[in-house]
């Protein structure tokens, strides 16, 4: 089949998306990354959103057999930054122009935790209100399954955006993956309960995961489509050598450029399927690539999320292996992300929350 083929809704049909996912040819790939730019450039115009990622604790209560900072792993040297230096973190941002900051973190569920991030939340949208940003920065939220009434509150704290990964959409997968956490569905109850609430919500998968198929991976996408997701951020699995599933890992030669490539693809079909949202080229693009977030711009991203965790502590946020800009401050991370984006032609756009226009028209 042709790539045009694809815009096309009634030719969006798992078959063709699986075939497109598993095909490598290189003219291809070249022709899907073009397409993907034409469909960003008409729904969203070509400008880039930067958010300052701030990872602000690797306390966890959650054992994601995956996941770095997962509770079970003793090595992990446990850090939570104080709602100063959170603060202080995102005023710089501000005064880089960054319209928007992103708050992550391991996930609790506790009381004293919920209030500390509700006025973390408070302070930064009232130390951040300026000319340019009236309302004060664009404050997104990364920190796992709450109850709605948690989400309620955090939503009237100022928080507008919520980033909560679905994993996978396969039950069976996600079980695997999570044996002693909540199921498939709770997650699912989680992003709708987030969207009744008012956030602009974003969700997205680990790609090239152990026993995940191509099949797996459309059904991801259709599944960001019914669920009418504004945002979208996925990269490839990425092994920690500390976790169950690391040790488990048979590492080949071609895996880094496999993962690379379908994490690659499955940015452009998202951006064809689903037109309108906000997605972002994830570190974890490059952390296989040295130029991997750049590639996800050429794929059909629109965001990137520059690191402004203070270096004291970023090596104790190490989700995966391999992490990038480990020993850059923040300063460093700000103007080399404005660099790339600049060289592979594209232009940021600062002092704007950079909202996806999805959300506008879905509400
Ligand atoms: N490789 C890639 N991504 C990972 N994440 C956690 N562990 C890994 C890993 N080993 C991702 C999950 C989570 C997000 C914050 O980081 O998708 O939702």
């Amino acid at each position: 089949m042709d790539v045009d083929e694809l815009l096309d809704e009634s030719k969006q049909s798992v078959d063709n998306l699986v075939y497109c996912l598993e095909n490598d040819d290189p003219e291809f790939l070249k022709l899907l990354a073009e397409t993907a730019s034409s469909v960003l450039e008409e729904h969203c115009g070509k400008g880039v959103y930067l958010r300052g990622l701030i990872e602000f604790s690797n306390v966890c209560v959650r054992d994601c057999l995956y996941c770095g900072i997962r509770r079970s792993n003793s090595e992990a040297t446990r850090f939570s930054l104080t709602k100063e230096e959170i603060v202080d973190c995102a005023v710089w941002c501000a005064a880089q122009g960054f319209g928007s900051v992103v708050l992550q973190s391991g996930e609790r569920t506790d009381e004293k935790f919920v209030d500390f991030v509700a006025r973390v939340v408070e302070a930064i949208k009232a130390r951040t209100v300026s000319d340019v940003l009236p309302q004060g920065i664009g404050v997104t939220l990364c920190v796992g399954e709450q109850s709605r009434e948690v989400y309620q509150r955090l939503f009237e704290a100022g928080a507008h955006r919520y980033l909560l990964r679905i994993e996978t959409t396969n039950p069976e997968l996600y079980r695997n993956l999570h044996p002693e956490e909540p199921p498939l569905n709770n997650r699912i109850d989680c992003l709708r309960a987030l969207k009744e609430v008012g956030y602009q919500v974003g969700t997205g998968v680990m790609i090239d995961l152990p026993g995940q198929t191509s099949e797996d991976l459309i059904a991801d996408i259709l599944f960001f489509r019914d669920e009418d997701i504004d945002m979208i951020g996925m990269g490839p699995y990425i092994p920690h050598y500390s976790t169950p599933m690391g040790k488990a890992f048979r590492d080949d030669s071609s895996r880094a450029e496999r993962a690379l490539k379908k994490g690659l693809k499955m940015i452009a079909l998202t951006r064809i399927v689903l037109r309108d949202v906000n997605i972002a080229a994830t570190t974890a693009l490059q952390a296989l690539d040295p130029f991997g977030r750049e590639k996800g711009l050429q794929c059909g991203a629109n965001v990137m999320m520059p690191l402004v965790t203070p270096p004291s502590v970023r090596k104790n946020y190490q989700l995966y292996e391999g992490k990038p800009c480990l020993d850059d401050a923040a300063s460093q991370c700000s103007l080399c992300t404005k660099k790339r984006i600049e060289i592979v032609g594209r232009n940021i756009v600062e002092n704007v929350w950079g909202d996806s226009p999805h959300y506008f028209r879905r509400t």
